[in-house]
């Protein structure tokens, strides 16, 4: 939801930011700008409508553009239409304060009158132009530095925020702000750079400061200075970044969906490698020590709300059938959209578990906030370290995906589902519902995923030959039940997201209670199989939709060979314990979102309209 960069040190500032935002662009790709200054010289803006090689395009590649500070961004548009006018960066009239925005200001309109009155003029219709505006007039006001005006601004505006500020008398100066977004500052000795994301500067930097919320910071060439909003400075330590610049490269890969989709088997080892651990007894346990989840904790919950949004919640509805069938705790799975605004009644011992690939997703951290406002334990399955979400939860469970690019989500999604098997079956195992043998087998089965995802890989060239050929439709429904009707969930969202063909999940059974009338003479159907108490009624519900013209795509498990009786083609997965089958049934699922997009010549990586990490409610 918008990128931000900056950069100040010895370096031509416009190409470091225009490779910044390279990889920020999953983030927003509507608009894009720059702002480089050179030495005390006036600040030159460039701004440009659409993706970002535009504005490349417009400034050489940054050549065309002197300077050895500077601020970038990538827009996802909020306020204001997706133009060159409201591309950031915005600047006050007299440029004393220019700056880049992520997030939005939800006071803007009272700030844009109050500053309307005492003279000053708006040349864009965004949230952002109000900061801009209010920083200039606290400045001038109160005849105080950049760190006062904006403390004095923070103070006023509502909303969230990571700003990256230049004010005209203090050349070779970054200043930061950041509230509920994203925001990190690393440093090389000489040079500083911020940014929303790590990827924006790995190819310069692994080491980081995590600026907090409702703190401002000073950049000056390889200096970094905290301060809180009185003003007052706070110390930070510097972190390493673990993973480097080549994990957020293609690395000969055609987009970054397809790369992240072959990275699965490793991301589910990492992720099951940091929490299963073998015993003396030769049995795999799991340990969550390092999340401080233990099994005294855990043993006393009487309910779990699954708090997500987008293909995180999908994640939930699996793990709601998975926990409750295993460990028998009853689940709720919410839209963290809807949680936080229907003013949840949570029980006391019970548990909310928040799902996040960013850790920033607003929707979600306030969902997580509603709880501990409710003084419920909270625990967070995250995959970004240092992330908002991991910062508030109680206890984090940290996937191990690595850095996610593509827009749509698939490596998130598996380890997600890995970490929440894992909390099922320590649930279950302490509710004595399984021993630790039982614990041991499953964990076993779950250390065959990988193997498994690899062998369907392997016959990939099979779903790009069918996603070429339906390509052009324009409908596709999903039908399943139970744990399927989960998979169908995602499968869908993987498919409309990226190839914009019109989808939907339904629940098998509930099709033909108002849907079916949409099935016409080769509707594509596809029908999810892979548990077997529901197997057969899928298998009819199907049926229904072959007699009324629909051409029906079969996923089910290796053995389950009646399948082929009703639909048109079959696709199969190595068998598994059915808790587990998600894991293997969304790869041909999204191996066929991604197939169907690149056969419709879409920018995979860049959906129109979305955004990776969505900071805005
Ligand atoms: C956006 C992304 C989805 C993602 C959702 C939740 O909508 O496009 O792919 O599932 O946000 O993101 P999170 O980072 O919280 O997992």
């Amino acid at each position: 939801m918008c990128g931000i960069v900056g950069y100040t040190g010895g370096q031509q500032a416009a190409p470091v930011l225009l490779s910044g935002l390279t990889r920020l662009e999953y983030r927003g790709y509507d608009s894009a700008g720059l702002a480089v200054r050179n030495g005390e010289a006036d600040t030159v803006v460039v701004k440009a409508e659409g993706k970002l090689k535009n504005l490349s395009e417009k400034v050489d590649g940054g050549h065309a553009l002197k300077g050895l500070c500077g601020i970038g961004h990538t827009r996802w548009a909020t306020h204001g239409a997706a133009n060159e006018r409201n591309a950031h960066p915005h600047a006050s009239a007299d440029h004393n304060v220019i700056a880049v925005h992520n997030g939005i200001i939800e006071n803007y309109v009272e700030i844009k009158e109050k500053l309307t009155h005492k003279g000053y003029e708006f040349s864009s219709d965004t949230d952002t132009e109000a900061v801009v505006n209010l920083i200039d007039y606290y400045y001038k006001k109160y005849k105080v530095g950049p760190i006062d005006a904006i403390a004095k601004t923070l103070v006023r505006v509502r909303g969230s925020y990571a700003l990256a500020i230049m004010f005209k008398e203090y050349p070779g100066e970054i200043y930061v702000a950041r509230k509920d977004s994203p925001m990190i500052i690393g440093t090389t000795g000489d040079e500083t750079f911020v940014a929303s994301d790590v990827p924006a500067i790995l190819n310069y930097t692994r080491q980081v400061y995590y600026i907090g919320n409702l703190e401002m910071a000073r950049l000056t060439p390889g200096h970094a200075e905290f301060y809180d909003l009185n003003g007052d400075i706070i110390e930070k330590p510097l972190t390493k970044i673990e993973w480097n610049a080549e994990a957020a490269e293609k690395q000969g890969y055609e987009h970054f969906m397809i790369k992240e989709i072959h990275e699965q088997p490793k991301a589910i080892e990492d992720t099951m490698k940091a929490y299963v651990k073998m015993g003396d007894d030769g049995l795999s346990t799991i340990d969550f020590s390092e999340a401080g989840l233990t099994k005294e904790i855990l043993a006393d919950v009487s309910q779990i709300h699954i708090v997500a949004c987008g293909s995180a919640s999908h994640v939930g509805y699996v793990a709601q059938y998975v926990i409750e069938d295993l460990a028998r705790i009853p689940v709720r799975v919410e839209m963290a959209s809807e949680f936080r605004y229907r003013k949840p009644i949570l029980d006391p011992k019970g548990l909310v578990v928040v799902i996040s690939q960013s850790g920033e997703t607003a929707d979600t951290l306030e969902g997580l906030r509603e709880a501990k406002a409710q003084g419920i334990r909270t625990v967070a399955i995250v995959n970004v370290k240092g992330s908002s979400i991991a910062r508030e939860a109680d206890h984090v469970v940290y996937t191990y995906a690595g850095p996610e690019i593509a827009v749509a989500t698939t490596k998130a999604y598996s380890c997600q589902l890995i970490a929440s098997y894992l909390l099922a079956i320590t649930c279950a195992e302490t509710k004595g519902r399984l021993d630790a043998g039982q614990v041991s087998d499953l964990l076993m089965e779950m250390g065959t995923i990988p193997g498994k995802i690899q062998t369907i890989l392997e016959d990939k060239e099979r779903v790009q030959r069918f996603a070429t050929g339906f390509a052009a439709m324009h409908d596709a429904f999903f039908i399943g039940r139970s744990i399927d009707y989960a998979i169908c969930m995602e499968g869908s969202l993987k498919l409309k997201e990226v190839s914009y063909i019109h989808s939907e999940a339904y629940a098998a059974g509930e099709l033909k209670h108002g849907t079916i009338s949409l099935v016409e003479e080769g509707t594509l159907m596809i029908g999810v199989l892979t548990q077997s108490n529901v197997y057969e009624k899928t298998l009819s519900n199907m049926q229904e939709v072959k007699s009324r013209g629909g051409f029906l795509m079969g996923l089910t498990t290796a053995g389950n060979y009646t399948v082929e009786d009703t639909a048109d083609v079959t696709f199969y997965v190595p068998k598994t314990d059915e808790h587990f089958a998600a894991s293997l049934a969304v790869v041909p699922l999204q191996l066929l979102g991604y197939y169907s997009a690149v056969a419709r010549g879409e920018d995979v990586d860049k959906p129109r309209n979305l955004a990776k990490s969505v900071t805005v409610e």
